[in-house]
């Protein structure tokens, strides 16, 4: 069956699904409900949801974080079986073009060292691994990886 993915703006209605996503997808952060419901009341903050309309349910999230001159991403996962298909991609695009839109200039987020296939697709969206913390996560125990995409020279924010 074909799918046909669309990215909408997620609602207080869209928690359960997006914490379905996240408890299938090991690498994402450790959210419990409580977080998203904060974060969706939060003005600064977007959640972003990819929906395969097909069968009527999400299959990807992005929660990012807006700050003058920079946005920061908090929370991103794609279900397992839908993985490699770009929606990754088209939710990190989206989120960027609206943080550009909103002001912000650079774009950074924290990766468990060990996560390698997220490491790979933050490269590829030309992000630089530009900073380590030491044993910055806990179970299990990890460095985080700072990467950063930015827009401009750095300079003060706009
Ligand atoms: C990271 C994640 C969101 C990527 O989502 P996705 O929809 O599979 O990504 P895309 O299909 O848009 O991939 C875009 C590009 O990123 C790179 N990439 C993505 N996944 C990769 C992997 N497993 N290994 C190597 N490169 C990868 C590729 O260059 C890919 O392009 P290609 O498929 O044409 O080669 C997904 O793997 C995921 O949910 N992981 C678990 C949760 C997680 O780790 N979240 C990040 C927390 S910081």
């Amino acid at each position: 069956m074909e799918r046909k993915i669309v990215l909408r703006n997620a609602t207080a209605e869209d928690v359960e699904s997006i914490l379905d996503v996240q408890h299938a997808s090991a690498g994402a952060g450790a959210w419990e409900l409580g977080d998203y419901a904060s974060a969706l009341a939060d003005g600064g903050i977007f959640c972003l949801l990819a929906e395969d309309r097909v069968g009527e349910r999400v299959v990807g999230f992005l929660v990012g974080r807006t700050v003058p001159g920079e946005f920061e991403i908090l929370n991103l996962a794609v279900k397992n079986e839908y993985r490699r298909q770009g929606i990754g991609r088209r939710l990190l695009g989206e989120a960027l073009a609206r943080a550009h839109g909103q002001g912000a200039r650079r774009c950074w987020l924290e990766v468990r060292a060990s996560n390698q296939p997220a490491r790979d697709f933050y490269r590829a969206l030309g992000f630089a691994e530009s900073a380590r913390r030491q044993r910055y996560y806990r179970d299990p125990e990890d460095d985080a990886v700072v990467c950063l995409r930015q827009w401009v020279a750095a300079g003060p924010a706009p």
